[in-house]
């Protein structure tokens, strides 16, 4: 099964800790998702579709053993990055089970970017080759949802441009969907069976995006062992999504430029000049208008660009999409071996009222966690996370206002009272059942948490039978962990 993360994921097993981090932010520069055992290894280890898993210091080998099984089948032929001083490699591949045929590399230390990318490139070369002839690749598995007006214009746009080769230029906020857009035009366009390659400009250090994009010739620059495509070379015949172009130095604009006008390049530190068929897709969060005028973008390499410009709306224009983007994300989970989750009226209606600035991104990452804490559940208003609640939650019960209501007094304003108050309906309405249950549950675990869990206390402190709290925490689901005397 493939995953919404596919060629990413990286297991880093490291007794070493400095060296383990040393690793996990040189893969995460380079683009892959580390994860190392112990810290940040999901639960669905066996799930994922791993790329690689790096092997350093192993001091227990049955702990390591343990690691690896974790992975499932895949441990048996996963490609291997192995720390050339690591207790294993002097007796690889034997030390290892599985099939003496998988890639492995040796990675040595003080650690250089360019080997180790060059390394889990190597990797990546046959999957790619495989995904796209069966044209797998994620925007297969993502659907590109949303029937809003603005969606529906994006739709129409990608359908008009895909078939040619125009250069397009996509813009929108951070997390808007720019990069899927790229993938969709990929797919529809003529080159579908043809690679898609990105690259993030402004992840690169100017310093290596030039070898990146045009490749480079041995010995071209210190490092340069052997020689190497760049981004240009892979997509020949397909396209080449070329993110963050905002970001991209000025000298880098000129080379790029000219690969635009004229169709050719050379390798870094090479003369043979190259013809190029690839169809460029670029992408910035960045007003690029602002850019030129401040002298940071060339005017020139912009207007080849922005022959069709695509602007991606943001969250906040589309809400009415908010739930199919949910139903969608939420398949995503499935195909990951995870739950789904469900969100009440009242939390739909706090969700629409968010700014959300990270925009469809931050909403997926929002339904991952809440499934995550809430798998298969209905998750309310008062569960989402505070930013997300819209109306502020009533302020926590105050040690002297517990106290009054313990000895019998009143307390002098019960906050809650004071926010029910101004309750203020929202344009759309509300469900006022489920709104009101989620009053009721918070105003619950507040009692719980200032009563230390303690049921009878609890109860006391919200005026009803401890029977019939005993009864409401078990509609709710609120029982766990309760002292119930
Ligand atoms: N209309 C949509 N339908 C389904 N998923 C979407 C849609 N728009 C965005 N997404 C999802 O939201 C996430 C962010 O999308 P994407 O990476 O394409 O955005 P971006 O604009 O390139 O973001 P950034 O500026 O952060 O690079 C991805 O998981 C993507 O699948
Ligand atoms: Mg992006």
């Amino acid at each position: 099964m493939h995953n919404e993360v596919q060629d990413i994921d990286v297991l880093v097993i490291e007794a070493d800790a400095v060296r383990a981090e040393t690793v996990k932010s040189a893969l995460q520069f380079l683009g892959y998702r580390p994860h190392q055992d112990g810290h940040v290894a999901p639960a669905d280890s066996g799930k994922r579709d791993w790329c690689a898993v790096y092997i350093g210091d192993v001091v227990d080998l049955d702990d390591f053993q343990r690691q690896l099984d974790t992975l499932g089948e895949q441990a048996l032929h996963l490609p291997l990055l192995v720390a050339a001083d690591s207790p294993l490699a002097a007796q690889l591949p034997g030390a290892l089970p599985g099939s003496r045929s998988r890639p492995v590399e040796l990675i040595s230390f003080p650690l250089r970017y360019e080997p180790l990318m060059d390394a889990l490139r190597r990797f990546a070369a046959p999957s790619r080759a495989a995904a796209s002839k069966s044209a797998a690749g994620p925007s297969a598995l993502h659907r590109l949802v949303g029937a809003s007006a603005a969606l529906g214009r994006v739709n129409a746009l990608i359908r008009q441009v895909a078939p040619f080769d125009s250069n397009v230029l996509v813009l929108g906020e951070s997390g808007t969907g720019k990069e899927m857009v790229a993938r969709a035009i990929h797919e529809n366009s003529q080159r579908r069976d043809k690679p898609f390659i990105a690259i993030n400009c402004g992840a690169i250090p100017a310093e290596l995006l030039e070898s990146e994009l045009f490749g480079h010739e041995k010995g071209a620059f210190t490092g340069a062992i052997s020689s190497r495509k760049g981004r240009f070379e892979l997509a020949e015949g397909g396209t080449l999504f070329l993110d963050e172009i905002g970001d991209m130095s000025l000298p880098m604009q000129v080379k790029l430029l000219r690969v635009l006008q004229e169709r050719v390049f050379e390798r870094v530190g090479g003369n043979r000049t190259q013809r190029c068929d690839v169809r460029i897709i670029a992408a910035t969060h960045r007003n690029l208008e602002q850019a030129i005028a401040d002298g940071g973008f060339r005017e020139d390499l912009y207007y080849r660009l922005s022959v069709f410009p695509l602007e991606m709306p943001p969250l906040r224009e589309h809400l009415e999409d908010m739930p199919e983007l949910i139903g969608e994300f939420n398949q995503r989970l499935l195909r990951r071996g995870l739950s789904g989750v469900r969100f009440s009226a009242s939390a739909m209606n706090a969700l629409r009222s968010h700014t959300w600035p990270g925009n469809v991104r931050e909403l997926c990452n929002l339904v991952e966690r809440m499934a995550i804490l809430y798998p298969s559940c209905e998750v309310r208003a008062s569960d989402l996370p505070e930013k997300y609640r819209g109306i502020p939650a009533g302020e926590e019960v105050t040690g002297a206002a517990l106290l009054a209501l313990m000895e019998g007094r009143s307390p002098v304003v019960a906050p809650a009272m004071a926010s029910e108050a101004t309750a203020i309906l929202p344009e759309g309405g509300l469900d006022l059942k489920d709104h009101l249950s989620d009053i009721e549950v918070g105003l619950i675990r507040q009692a719980l948490d200032a009563t230390g869990g303690v049921v009878a206390h609890a109860a006391k402190l919200l005026r009803m039978q401890r029977t019939t709290l005993v009864e409401k925490l078990r509609k709710y689901g609120l029982q766990t962990g309760l002292q119930v005397p």
